[in-house]
């Protein structure tokens, strides 16, 4: 598999490409199957329909790696937190934490009822070509306490703010507990098929340095080393959005670092090019102009050289996004790359 051999530092003839957000609206396809399934959260549940929309852009796009559909709120979900995605709005818990008993409540044997996710892995593995890998995923645990304490998604982050400041103990023992479930999560991930693991820390630039490296990074490390440890073999990839400014104090064993596209790549280079394979960062709002693309890929491309590099988008694609354009932007990839 090429997106494997690449997470793992080899020289590849060419540079692998997937996009994050890769299934979704901006396919009417996608679309059709959301509405058999009735709502997001039961696409999410139905391991076949789940299985059909994972495909979807390995065929119409031609990446070289599938990502698991699904979300990341899945996971609080199953501790036991009511979740609602509403149309317009985005996801909502409508009774976020907010005692030391709700964190008591938590269940932790979350993992074990994330069965249909598993389901959905061993799906796609079983259809999907064996030189396509299969990504699975998890969201870190800052990102996901954002969620659970805020309820929603969040301009200031004003509550979960407040309680790093005011009551440390409480994030600590909820970041805690996400981690504990994450690592059984991806470890139950892979046994069912998946090649490799990406955490999203998509909240991760809400946070001060000292703060970040103490209320989700540590965090991060810790659930990635759980991994190597027990499946070396495996990629792990850590996607730690918009810290471009805390680069020099990234640490750890794990094996791909996901650049958001408001860091420049010489710079994610410079500092972690060596240690790490990268991936990333077009800024998808390029993808809806040829010529954006055209110079975006150049660039990239011309930075690394073909060398330990995953192409992808710096952050997901947008629902309006035009699938020629992204189909483009892949066979440009392959093409481009395979010059260097
Ligand atoms: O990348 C993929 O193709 C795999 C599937 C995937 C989804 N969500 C599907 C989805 C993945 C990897 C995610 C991760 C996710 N979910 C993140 C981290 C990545 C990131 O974007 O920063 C976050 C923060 C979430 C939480 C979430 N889920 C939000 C905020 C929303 C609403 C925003 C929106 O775009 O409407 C979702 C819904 C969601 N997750 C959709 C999809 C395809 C749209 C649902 C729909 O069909 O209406």
């Amino acid at each position: 598999m090429i997106f494997i051999d690449a997470c793992k530092g080899k020289k590849t003839p060419y540079t692998p490409i997937w996009m994050m957000r890769q299934a979704g609206r901006y396919l009417s396809e996608y679309m059709a199957v959301r509405e058999q399934a009735g709502n997001f959260l039961n696409l999410c549940h139905n391991p076949q329909l789940a299985k059909e929309v994972t495909l979807q852009p390995i065929d119409i796009l031609g990446v070289d790696a599938a990502i698991l559909f699904s979300d990341i709120l899945v996971v609080p979900n199953e501790m036991g937190m009511e979740l609602e995605f509403i149309k317009g709005f985005g996801p909502k818990f409508p009774k976020p934490l907010e005692t030391y008993e709700d964190l008591e409540n938590l269940d932790m044997s979350a993992s074990e009822k994330l069965t249909y996710v598993y389901e959905t892995i061993k799906l796609v593995r079983s259809e999907l070509a064996e030189d396509k890998a299969l990504i699975g995923f998890t969201g870190s645990p800052w990102t996901l306490a954002t969620y659970m304490i805020e309820g929603q998604g969040t301009k200031t982050y004003a509550k979960v703010k407040k309680l790093i400041y005011s009551n440390p103990d409480y994030m600590h023992k909820l970041l805690q507990k996400l981690t504990d479930v994450i690592k059984e999560y991806l470890v139950k991930q892979i046994e069912a098929g998946a090649d490799a693991v990406q955490v999203f820390d998509s909240w991760a630039s809400a946070l001060e340095r000292d703060t970040f490296f103490e209320f989700s990074w540590k965090y991060m490390v810790e659930i990635a080393e759980f991994i190597k440890e027990k499946y070396p073999e495996t990629p792990v990839i850590l996607f730690p959005k918009g810290v471009s400014g805390y680069l020099d104090g990234i640490y750890g064993n794990f094996d791909v670092f996901g650049v958001d596209w408001s860091t420049p790549i010489e710079l994610a280079k410079e500092h972690l090019g060596e240690k790490y394979v990268l991936q990333g960062h077009l800024q998808p709002t390029r993808l809806y102009s040829k010529d954006a693309i055209d110079s975006g890929v150049d660039h990239i491309l011309k930075t690394m050289k073909n060398e330990r590099h995953i192409f992808n988008l710096g952050h997901g694609m947008l629902p309006d996004l035009d699938r020629n354009n992204a189909k483009y932007l892949v066979d440009k990839v392959h093409n481009d790359s395979s010059k260097f």
